[in-house]
């Protein structure tokens, strides 16, 4: 197979993951006979810097053109503390989503086995936790109207949803629950808000059309609570674009760390594949970030948009036989992993593509 790839690497430690991810790639092509061509763009502050735009028009086409994009992170702490930056790396993201149609973001939150004691959760909460998360993402607060009043002390943003932009992410979370377990969980507010009552509405709507499907409503507070108290009762999770952002996050504590959690991001044009852990300046330059969730995201990129499904689990193989090995990075080490098998990033991939390649 022939397929062209753009490398978006973006800020602090997306540039050492995606290297990692991208020798994945490579060892995908050479073991499988395929042809991958790459190409690379900026984004965020790297962007920003260089250009004055957190999404020059040169990365949006090249986007466009290319069969998948391989993400890493946007963001930079020196605007983190300054809410009066008028551009900001994170809007780069959030353009791209829009501008790509990205409206709907997969999360899979699997715990690998050896993995069981790196989660702050005790063992026998998760053991066979297996959630897909579908969060909606280009709707939302993210991208409602949002304005400062009273000279600058009274500010809101809004929460929008359309119904057909409701029922675009639910199918697909439908389409997804009936390969799977046939469990459908619908996060919402609807005992506060209008648009969560539309969102209900909708999925309410939607679930004749899925008989094989049972559907459960969730508040939000109440499958924040549950996520840790029982992760096993939620197979597939659909929810807007905030919640999602929010609920992701907690759930990554399932698979032991952010370190390990793929994203996929797809809709109406290019799929894009990142980790959902963010830039990470803390350890930046370090060589210590965990590498996996970006090679994670190479095996969604693989299956989702190009339909290979052996080559997508060969790298889950390898990082599930690369664990087994005893081999962690920092995130995902705890007071019994001996130090030698405690590795930094480039290591870590090494290890990786020995399992690919030996
Ligand atoms: C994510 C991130 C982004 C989001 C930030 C960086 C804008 O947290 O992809 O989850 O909130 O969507
Ligand atoms: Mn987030």
């Amino acid at each position: 197979m022939k397929k062209h790839i753009l490398v978006v690497p973006g800020d602090g430690i997306g540039a050492e993951v995606t290297t990692v991810g991208k020798q994945v790639l490579e060892a995908i092509a050479h073991k499988f006979g395929h042809e991958f061509t790459y190409d690379e763009a900026l984004i965020g502050h790297v962007a920003i810097e260089a250009t004055g735009s957190p999404l020059p028009d040169e990365t949006l086409a090249k986007m466009k053109n290319a069969d998948a994009v391989l993400f890493g992170a946007v963001g930079h702490p020196k605007y983190d503390n300054d809410p009066s930056a008028k551009v900001r790396p994170e809007q780069g993201l959030l353009k791209m989503r829009k501008e790509l149609g990205l409206y709907a973001n997969l999360r899979p939150i699997k715990l690998f086995d050896e993995l069981l004691d790196a989660s702050s959760i005790k063992p026998e909460i998760l053991r066979g936790a297996d959630i897909l998360f579908f969060r909606e993402l280009t709707g939302d607060v993210y991208f409602g109207k949002r304005e400062r009043l009273d000279e600058g002390n009274t500010a809101y943003d809004t929460m929008i949803y359309s119904k057909y932009e409701v029922e675009r992410i639910v199918r697909k979370a439908f389409e997804a629950a009936r390969t799977r377990s046939k469990k459908l969980c619908s996060v919402d507010k609807a005992n506060v808000l209008e648009s969560s009552r539309l969102w209900r509405e909708v999925v309410q709507a939607l679930a004749p059309e899925y008989p094989d499907v049972t559907v459960e409503h969730q508040f939000v507070d109440a499958t924040a609570m549950l996520l840790i108290k029982d992760p096993k009762r939620f197979d597939v999770v659909v929810t807007g674009n905030l919640f999602g952002d929010i609920l992701t996050d907690e759930a990554s504590q399932i698979a032991g760390s952010m370190g390990m959690l793929a994203s996929a991001s797809v809709g109406d044009s290019t799929g894009v594949y990142e980790p959902i852990h963010g830039s990470a300046h803390d350890i930046t330059g370090k060589g210590v970030a965990n590498p996996l969730a970006s090679v994670l995201s190479v095996a969604l990129l693989l299956d989702i948009s190009f339909g290979l499904k052996a080559e997508a689990q060969a790298i889950i193989d390898a990082v599930d036989a690369v664990l087994k090995a005893g081999f962690r990075t920092g995130d995902i080490a705890n007071s019994s992993t001996s130090p030698d098998k405690i590795l930094g990033t480039g290591a870590m991939g090494h290890q990786i593509l020995q399992q690919l390649i030996p």
